[in-house]
């Protein structure tokens, strides 16, 4: 029996949890900012929700944690948030709703067997939105501009959009036949996985880690879209000019995961620090996968940021600087302590975030816990204090020090506050 955490699994102690939480209350200020309502979903679902017929993505036929209890249903956890978002969405025909499209957001835990290294866990983080209802170039590059100006808030510099097209339908379905024919020229140079792809998802061979610097994965044909779909493409572009987001146009990106079409985009970081997960957060549209799932024939767009290497990159970056400090700290000198208890729910109850003594330690051993503590105030009461119904008070600020009676004190308090921030 071991007692120590399953690998690719991690505490978040309270540090770290601080930092975390910092990027998600970020992140949910973006969320009002553009309109999105958060939502949650289960942290496991029927496997059908995330595994599709013809399915190749690695997240979906290597990765996932899926069993079964008592041999009744396969199970699945929670491997990324879209499809249980799309299958709630459907569930409850929020389709209904007149006000399109619908943008919900979410902050969830997800589990994939990867091999685990820095940036690549097997429980991770992501948050995300996905906006779902209408399909307009304006929505994809608002849904990048919500990423982007969220990253750029944090105050993260070293960071690079790339976006690119997978076409509409028609221009994809004739490309994926263009890829396998040009590919099939080269299949004893491709690898075990690859060689499935060829027929299956072609398109995927263009992102291979394994194989994406071979020369006939360089040389492959590019896209040849539509006019719709070119013009599209064009429109996105042309809004995240008006926007002043800055991209790169990647004709390789493809993205990992089976349902995207049209516009897909990925935020990476240039940061030595991400090393090989450099990849914060990544997106598309998927034109299809509402109806797969049962719902009508309407497309939605989405990303998802991975905080963990969101985390990494602020560390690297260092603007983190979260200073935890307290309002009041109270040194009790006497045996009884009634008194300094009422003391610290009074000035909890007026929002002063306050700690006390529990130990009835010496003077020096509670005024370096205030100071650890790093507290606004510091409340003395002795035995003169008790029989007065009085506080000394404390302002380590000014380091100025005066007797206040009992029910005064919060008043007092309020002035001090009031008189420093004037
Ligand atoms: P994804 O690219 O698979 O997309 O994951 C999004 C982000 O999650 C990645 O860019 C990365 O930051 C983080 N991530 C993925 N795997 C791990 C891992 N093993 N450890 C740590 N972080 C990881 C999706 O999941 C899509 N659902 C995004 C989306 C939303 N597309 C449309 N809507």
């Amino acid at each position: 029996m071991s007692y120590q955490t399953v690998k690719g699994t991690y505490d978040l102690l309270p540090d770290q949890m601080a930092r975390f939480n910092m990027l998600e209350e970020m992140f949910r200020h973006f969320l009002d900012l553009y309109g999105y309502s958060e939502i949650k979903t289960p942290v496991f679902e029927y496997t059908g929700v995330f595994k599709k017929e013809n399915d190749t993505s690695d997240m979906v036929t290597k990765e996932m944690y899926t069993f079964s209890v008592n041999d009744k249903d396969s199970l699945t956890l929670r491997p990324e948030g879209t499809a249980g978002v799309i299958r709630s969405f459907v569930e409850h025909k929020l389709y209904a709703d007149p006000e399109m499209p619908i943008k919900l957001g979410y902050i969830e835990e997800m589990f994939r067997h990867e091999n685990p290294q820095k940036g690549r866990q097997r429980q991770f983080t992501q948050m995300g939105i996905e906006c779902i209802g209408d399909k307009d170039p304006l929505i994809d590059a608002e849904v990048i501009a919500l990423g982007y100006f969220y990253v750029k808030t944090l105050g993260l510099s070293s960071i690079k959009v790339l976006i690119n097209t997978l076409g509409d339908n028609e221009s994809r379905l004739r490309y994926k036949d263009d890829l396998t024919a040009y590919f099939k020229d080269y299949e004893d140079e491709l690898c075990f996985d690859c060689k499935n792809r060829l027929y299956k998802n072609p398109l995927r061979i263009l992102d291979c880690k394994i194989d994406h610097d071979k020369e006939c994965v360089k040389n492959a044909p590019s896209m040849k879209l539509t006019d719709e779909a070119a013009e599209y493409f064009e429109k996105v572009k042309h809004y995240l000019d008006v926007m002043e987001i800055p991209y790169t146009v990647d004709d390789r990106l493809v993205r990992g995961l089976d349902y995207y079409t049209d516009t897909v985009f990925e935020v990476v970081s240039t940061n030595e620090a991400s090393g090989s997960q450099a990849t914060i957060f990544g997106g598309g549209r998927y034109d299809n996968l509402v109806k797969e799932m049962g719902g009508p024939e309407i497309s939605g767009i989405g990303f998802a940021i991975g905080v963990e290497r969101l985390a990494i990159l602020a560390e690297a970056e260092g603007i983190f600087n979260i200073e935890k400090s307290i309002d009041a700290y109270v040194i009790n000198l006497n045996e009884e302590k009634d008194y300094v208890l009422s003391i610290a729910e009074e000035l909890r109850n007026n929002s002063y975030i306050t700690e006390m003594d529990y130990y009835g330690r010496s003077l020096k051993a509670q005024f370096r816990s205030s100071d650890r503590k790093k507290a606004r105030f510091v409340l003395i009461v002795g035995e003169d204090e008790v029989k007065n119904n009085t506080v000394t008070l404390k302002d380590t600020l000014t380091k100025a020090q005066e007797s206040v009676d009992r029910e005064e004190l919060v008043d007092r308090m309020d002035q001090l506050m009031e008189d420093y921030y004037e």
